[in-house]
């Protein structure tokens, strides 16, 4: 079964080939990154006329990498939320013209179940229940996934998301948009010397980042922190800041979810989203967990399409076909 994936819910526009919810036969991306680091963040009105001018050209590229007509396919995924709504919609047309004019069925993915089903990419076998985290631009959530398409909320997060707060943090230290990336790069260069403080929220398996964000703000406003790369005045360096904040967001993220999978008696922990790319994140979960760590290639840890068809494969087999009366929901709950 071959299913098309269509991504438009953010800041990429993406299509992707996927054969029996598996095997990858095209995954072509389109960042509008270069745009939007511009403006120090995501615009929402010129992500959606990006995605505009992107989504046939990479709709052809993923047809043509895959080497597949449209007769050939068997359905069309389409991300229909959580997201920016003038993206999702560009996405959401463009998937019911096409389910349309090529008489294809059509089943709406949530984005966030999408990034869960990027591990299924890697082949590996997953036996149910599992705990997820999934670690976005928007989600820091906790879930118990009981079966395809089943979900159980154990925690998610009071205020700004872990890559939220990775992306804030980089603009409090001026390393650029987008910020993952850049705190995850500058760190490399210094020590996590600087103790910043952690919301552990006792007894719950929600996440805060909002404090440690705001802690880091009032050190660079004091001055207690080098504006300078090399730490000629003594004092903690960028890329030691950078250190202590990614250390600080990791401890808690690897801390709590360690104690909710234990706590549930699961086999695999998934971890997945844009924040999964992380390397720390990745090896320091892997060191601390007793549960092995299920976790896609970095390339499908952040946003793409693959990940769309390969959830669109279990909505299919599922019977979970929507109509063409299908619409955006940019405030979309998995559970
Ligand atoms: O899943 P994703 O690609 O898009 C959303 O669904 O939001 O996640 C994007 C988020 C951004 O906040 C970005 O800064 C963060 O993931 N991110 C990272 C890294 N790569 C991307 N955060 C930490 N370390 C990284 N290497
Ligand atoms: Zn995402």
């Amino acid at each position: 079964m071959k299913i098309l994936g269509i991504e438009t819910s953010c800041d990429e526009t993406a299509a992707a080939v996927v054969e029996d919810g598996v095997r990858i036969l095209s995954n072509q991306i389109a960042s509008q990154v270069e745009i939007h680091a511009r403006y120090g963040r995501i615009v929402p009105e010129v992500a959606s006329r990006q995605h505009i001018l992107a989504i046939i050209p990479i709709l052809k590229q993923a047809m043509a990498e895959a080497k597949t007509a449209w007769d050939d396919l068997d359905g069309i995924a389409i991300t229909i939320g959580p997201g920016l709504a003038g993206s999702l919609l560009v996405g959401v047309n463009m998937a019911k013209a096409m389910a349309l004019a090529h008489g294809l069925p059509i089943t709406g993915v949530n984005h966030l179940e999408g990034h869960i089903y990027a591990n299924w990419l890697s082949g590996r076998d997953i036996a149910f229940p599992v705990v997820c985290l999934i670690v976005s631009g928007g989600h820091s959530d906790l879930v118990s996934m009981t079966g395809h398409g089943e979900y159980v909320a154990l925690g998610r997060t009071r205020d700004d998301a872990a890559g939220e707060a990775f992306d804030k943090a980089a603009r409090i230290l001026s390393l650029g948009y987008p910020g993952g990336p850049a705190i995850e790069r500058t760190a490399k260069n210094g020590t996590a010397s600087i103790r910043l403080p952690r919301a552990w929220l006792k007894g719950s398996s929600d996440f805060s980042f909002s404090g440690v964000k705001t802690a880091l703000l009032h050190l660079v406003a004091r001055g207690e922190v080098s504006t300078m790369d090399n730490a000629g005045d003594g004092l903690p360096t960028r890329a030691d800041a950078a250190a202590s904040f990614q250390e600080a967001v990791i401890d808690v993220l690897v801390t709590k979810t360690v104690a909710i999978a234990k706590k549930q008696g699961v086999k695999q922990v998934l971890l997945v989203g844009g924040v999964a790319s992380n390397e720390l994140l990745r090896q320091r979960l892997v060191e601390s967990s007793p549960i092995p760590i299920l976790v896609p290639e970095p390339i499908l840890c952040t946003d793409n399409a693959a990940m769309i068809a390969a959830c669109g494969y279990y909505r299919f087999q599922a019977g979970r076909i929507d109509g063409l009366d299908l619409d955006a929901i940019p405030s979309l709950k998995l559970a």
